[in-house]
């Protein structure tokens, strides 16, 4: 059986769901945040998983209506805000990865607050990808690296990059099949799973369909079994 250490999902289709109810896009988001705290919850109660990584922003969505990316931005306050205590509660610690230098300093300050107020809990980790874009992280690393000593090794550079851990389980919902810039480097072996449910309706029974299938899958990183 696969083990499942670390899961990522891209959550996909919050604009289409609500366009198809005439509802407006925005709408979506807000019905995206609780289903985000319902799938946080149930890999909390997984002992095997320990880390959760969520794509919440894009380096690239900036290019949305103003409208909706300040929406955007007030959801992702008003979430943190009040999910700080099912944090506590589920022993959750969470972690932001990307360039929050670009956010306002309210939110910035928020984002921080629940970080440390949650840096002691030792279950699962929510890592939500906030202003994030692999190959932004990967300059940022590159960058870093600049006056290391000597050659910088796959571990070196694998530390300077924000999120740290190899993807074992990567899912797309919302019915397109492709990666949009998220984790390239954490993915090089991640078993890539894609869904058309929209966002909204993943439910923690079609994730726990999509474990169930994973742990079944032969991984061979490249060798023979
Ligand atoms: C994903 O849903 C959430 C974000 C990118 C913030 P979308 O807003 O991309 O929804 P669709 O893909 O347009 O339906
Ligand atoms: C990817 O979704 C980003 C997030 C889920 C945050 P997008 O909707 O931005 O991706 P594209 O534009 O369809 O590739
Ligand atoms: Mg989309």
């Amino acid at each position: 059986m696969n083990e499942i250490k670390h899961i990522a999902i891209i959550m996909d289709g919050n604009g289409r769901w609500a366009e198809l109810q005439g509802k407006k896009r925005v709408k979506g988001h807000e019905a995206g945040a609780k289903v985000v705290k319902k799938i946080t919850k149930f890999c909390s109660r997984d002992k095997d998983i320990e880390r959760l990584t969520l794509y919440a922003f894009s380096t690239e969505n900036w290019k949305r209506p103003r409208l909706e990316v300040e929406f955007l931005m007030k959801l992702l306050e008003k979430y943190l805000r009040s999910e700080l205590q099912d944090y506590l509660n589920n022993n959750v610690r969470f972690e932001p990865i990307g360039d929050i230098r670009a956010f306002s300093n309210s939110l910035q300050k928020t984002i921080k607050e629940i970080e440390i107020k949650t840096a002691h809990c030792d279950g699962l980790v929510q890592s939500l990808a906030l202003n994030y874009g692999a190959q932004d992280e990967i300059l940022r690393a590159v960058n870093g690296l600049k006056n290391a000593e000597g050659d910088i090794t796959q571990e070196m550079f694998s530390n300077a990059l924000d999120c740290k851990s190899d993807v074992d389980l990567l899912i797309r919902t919302g019915g397109d099949h492709r990666l949009s810039n998220f984790l390239l480097w954490q993915a090089a072996y991640a078993e890539l799973f894609f869904s058309d449910t929209l966002w909204p309706d993943f439910t923690s029974d079609e994730l726990a369909k999509i474990i169930k299938d994973f742990t079944t899958i032969e991984r061979r990183f490249g060798g023979l079994k």
